[in-house]
């Protein structure tokens, strides 16, 4: 197997007398994806920031293409190749979806969009990059605000494409989406992983999960309780798993019951 783009392993979490994290391995390879399962409160987002330096773990060992690396911040995440699509997704829905694209980042490739010389350069970039990505723009001036929840996570996930990510974490993307927006979403997963960027699928929803994951790992109050190939784990086994199931068998047995 190839060695992992971004490789986590037991890592730790307190915050005061809360353990958030306690003992999570997760690596994620180049062109999968690989899901993140777990109820709410599981440890998920926790994780994730850890991976994305937002927060420092308390214990374990994070490599990056197998070098032992310490995030101080989200900007060496990002310059070591993470970038992460939050459920937020820190947009501006005023602004045009090539203003929004190119937001922080335009020293990166030489482009300067507020110097009306590269304006018309960066606004091509984002009409081009969208489209790849399966969205035509009815022009780059085009609101954030006016996009669909999809189309706004596809702009976010567009942007972190463009702008070199070789890992993609995404936060709950499809959980406040209808059924055709999350369709679309798994659709861009797709797509990127296919490019040979590993993706970090973080869901609740099982059926999300099975629909692009290659791997699933199950959190539960935050240590995982395993990972699965596809083919190794069917939908209810992911759900089981999630709800603590086991959790949920022993104590129907303590009661000498059904529950
Ligand atoms: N900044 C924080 N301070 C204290 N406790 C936190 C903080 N962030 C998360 N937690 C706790 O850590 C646990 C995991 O939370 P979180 O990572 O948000 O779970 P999930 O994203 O799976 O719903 C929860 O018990 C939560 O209350
Ligand atoms: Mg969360």
């Amino acid at each position: 197997m190839t060695t992992p783009i971004v490789d986590m392993r037991n890592i730790k979490k307190h915050f005061g007398h809360v353990i958030a994290l306690n003992g999570v391995s997760f690596d994620v390879r180049a062109g999968e994806c690989h899901c993140l399962l777990g109820d709410n409160g599981a440890g998920k987002s926790t994780f994730i920031k850890t991976m994305s330096g937002v927060f420092r773990p308390s214990e374990g060992e994070m490599r990056v293409e197998g070098k032992p690396v310490i995030f101080e911040s989200p900007r060496d995440a990002m310059t070591a190749g993470i970038a992460t699509v939050y459920q937020d997704l820190a947009m501006i829905p005023l602004m045009s979806v090539s203003r929004n694209f190119w937001m922080g980042r335009e020293p990166e490739k030489g482009i300067w969009p507020l110097r009306t010389l590269d304006l018309a350069k960066a606004d091509a970039i984002t009409m081009t990059e969208m489209r790849k990505m399966g969205i035509n723009l009815r022009g780059p001036d085009q609101a954030v605000g006016t996009l669909s929840g999809g189309e706004r996570q596809t702009v976010a996930i567009a942007r972190a494409v463009y702008f070199g990510a070789k890992v993609l974490i995404l936060d709950e993307p499809t959980s406040a989406l209808g059924v055709r927006q999350t369709a679309n979403v798994l659709g861009t997963i797709d797509r990127v992983r296919k490019q040979g960027i590993g993706v970090v699928f973080i869901t609740h929803n099982v059926r999300h999960a099975m629909a692009v994951g290659d791997r699933f790992t199950v959190l539960n109050r935050g240590q995982t309780l395993g990972t699965a190939l596809r083919g190794e784990v069917d939908a209810p086994g992911l759900q089981d798993m999630m709800a603590g199931g086991q959790e949920l068998a022993d104590l129907e047995g303590s009661l000498g019951g059904t529950i």
